[in-house]
């Protein structure tokens, strides 16, 4: 056995003892259709999309910003841990990653609280701005990691004390640490962790994950006053 199959077959454990209701209907439909229409199978894994629900809840989080949508399957995992007068807005460049969100986030039961806006997030995000949001709780950032320190510098502004910014994706496997390494995404990854253990309103920490995605792991930044 592999590595790579070991950490999947620890993962269906851990999901069979720990969520034996997840995949439930709406998560598992939202895979399914994802899938069939083509979108890219790199969504979290239920373990990841329940531990972005308990930080979520930890946070008691009402307002929620999400950058990278796909299918909406993290959306739904984050959404089920808003009240019923929570909001979340998921920032997605493909209208037809997006597309398919909307009908995946419907059918869970969430269309009231979430909203999927289609373009490039770096033009979303200074029209959000705009419209004077209250406070996002909990940032979650997953898209095209060459944009990851502008995302890092949105999600300061459009956040408060005590926020939490979620950072996915930062190991690669390991290619982050590998100063050879110039890919354009691994450069956005460094500079964003760069952004964290340096900002003075920014406490972070990086853990490295295995699991159904392999080897890869992901940033926390709590922001400060
Ligand atoms: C890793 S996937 C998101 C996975 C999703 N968070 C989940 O776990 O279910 C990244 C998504 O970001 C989108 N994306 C890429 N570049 C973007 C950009 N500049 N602005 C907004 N979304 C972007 C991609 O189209 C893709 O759907």
């Amino acid at each position: 056995m592999s590595e790579s199959q070991l950490w999947q077959k620890v993962d269906d454990y851990f999901t069979g003892r720990l969520l034996p209701d997840a995949p439930d209907d709406a998560l598992a439909a939202a895979l399914r259709d994802s899938d069939a229409a083509g979108l890219p199978p790199i969504a979290v894994s239920a373990l990841q999309g329940k531990l972005l629900q308990l930080l979520a809840q930890l946070q008691g989080a009402r307002n929620i910003l999400e950058i990278g949508t796909l299918g909406g399957y993290s959306t739904i995992w984050l959404g089920r841990a808003l009240p019923a007068d929570g909001r979340l807005v998921s920032l997605e460049y493909d209208p037809g990653h997006a597309e398919v969100a909307v009908r995946n986030i419907a059918r869970a039961g969430l269309d009231k609280q979430v909203e999927v806006r289609v373009g490039a997030a770096l033009e979303s995000l200074p029209r959000l701005a705009d419209e004077n949001p209250p406070p996002f709780d909990v940032v979650f950032i997953d898209a095209d990691k060459v944009n990851n320190p502008h995302y890092m510098e949105w999600a300061l502004k459009l956040t408060s004390t005590g926020s939490l910014i979620i950072l996915d994706n930062v190991v690669r496997g390991g290619r982050v640490a590998d100063p050879d390494n110039t890919d354009p995404d691994v450069l956005g990854t460094r500079a964003a962790l760069d952004l964290i253990g340096s900002h003075p309103r920014l406490s972070g920490t990086a853990i490295q994950t295995v699991g159904a995605k392999d080897y890869d792991g992901f940033a926390l930044a709590r922001v400060l006053a």
